[in-house]
């Protein structure tokens, strides 16, 4: 590389280093505020159900703030972060570079049959997702959650940690019965939602004047039309509850479905292939 375009490209890894680091905080701080402990458990249930994976897939992964963490928390594990946004990929590629060998980052959009089909014939010991699956529609859900499982090895996990109302709550301790159930307040997954936009507005603006990331951008918004800074994703108004994904997991063949962890409306489910 001309030693002159050095200094900038530097001055881009640190942008992206600082855009990866700012991301949970932007969620955290505003309208994600059960995301440490939720993500924290998400690791433990991994843990618990598989050991030390080999392979796991971040569905819907964006920059990688959970991929990252199971790089550090599993030290033999080789994640797959997959995501239908360039921008939110190539930002992970750059601020998890000294791990490049460990992950593999793949474009791909859920919505679309098929996006499974190109993710290698090894299979996975877990599909990890947070925070993404309340977007979807259900007939959409239905068959992430069956190709999912389809790309489990035997005694694989699916674990997600996401916004899922439930009128009742079950946490399961690992690998015990279930307490009994007790009934949740209702919440929202509202909080700081001005704060949240303007951070958002800001992160975005950071985007947009990082010279590297200028193809990404480009290649999203031929990909995903609309507003820049991204508004909101396309889903429906009310979330499938908490008991509908539960019982949509098992209607795809997962044999053991149990919650391991909730905060208000957010919860972690796990789902033994
Ligand atoms: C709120 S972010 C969560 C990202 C990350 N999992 C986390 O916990 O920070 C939701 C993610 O879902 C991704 N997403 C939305 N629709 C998708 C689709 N159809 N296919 C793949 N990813 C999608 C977005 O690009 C975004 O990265």
């Amino acid at each position: 590389m001309p030693e002159k375009r050095r200094p900038k490209t530097l001055r881009d890894a640190r942008t992206c280093r600082d855009l990866f680091e700012s991301w949970d905080p932007m969620f955290s701080e505003t309208v994600d505020r059960t995301r440490g402990p939720r993500t924290e458990a998400i690791l433990a249930a991994l843990g618990a159900s598989v050991g030390q994976p080999a392979r796991v897939l971040d569905l819907a992964s964006g920059p990688g703030p959970v991929t990252a963490r199971l790089l550090a928390r599993f030290p033999g594990c080789h994640v797959v972060a997959l995501d239908t946004d360039p921008v939110l990929l190539q930002i992970g590629r750059a601020a998890l570079h000294q791990d490049r060998t460990r992950v593999d980052w793949v474009l791909a959009d859920l919505r679309q049959a098929g996006w499974s089909s190109n993710l290698g014939p090894e299979g996975f010991d877990a599909i990890v997702t947070s925070l993404a699956l309340h977007w979807f529609y259900r007939a959409e859900l239905r068959a992430i959650y069956r190709a999912a499982r389809a790309l489990l090895r035997s005694q694989g996990v699916l674990i997600n940690g996401d916004f899922l109302p439930a009128r009742t709550s079950q946490v399961a301790p690992a690998g015990g019965p279930s307490t009994p159930p007790r009934s949740t307040p209702a919440s929202s997954p509202a909080g700081d939602v001005t704060g949240f936009q303007q951070r958002w507005a800001d992160w975005w603006k950071v985007v947009a004047a990082t010279p590297s990331l200028a193809d990404a951008l480009r290649s999203r918004q031929l990909r995903l039309p609309g507003p820049m800074p991204p508004r909101r994703a396309t889903g429906p108004k009310r979330p499938a509850p908490l008991e509908w994904h539960e019982r949509t997991l098992r209607s795809v063949g997962f044999r053991r479905v149990a919650m391991r962890w909730q905060d208000r409306d957010f919860h972690v489910l796990t789902a033994l292939r």
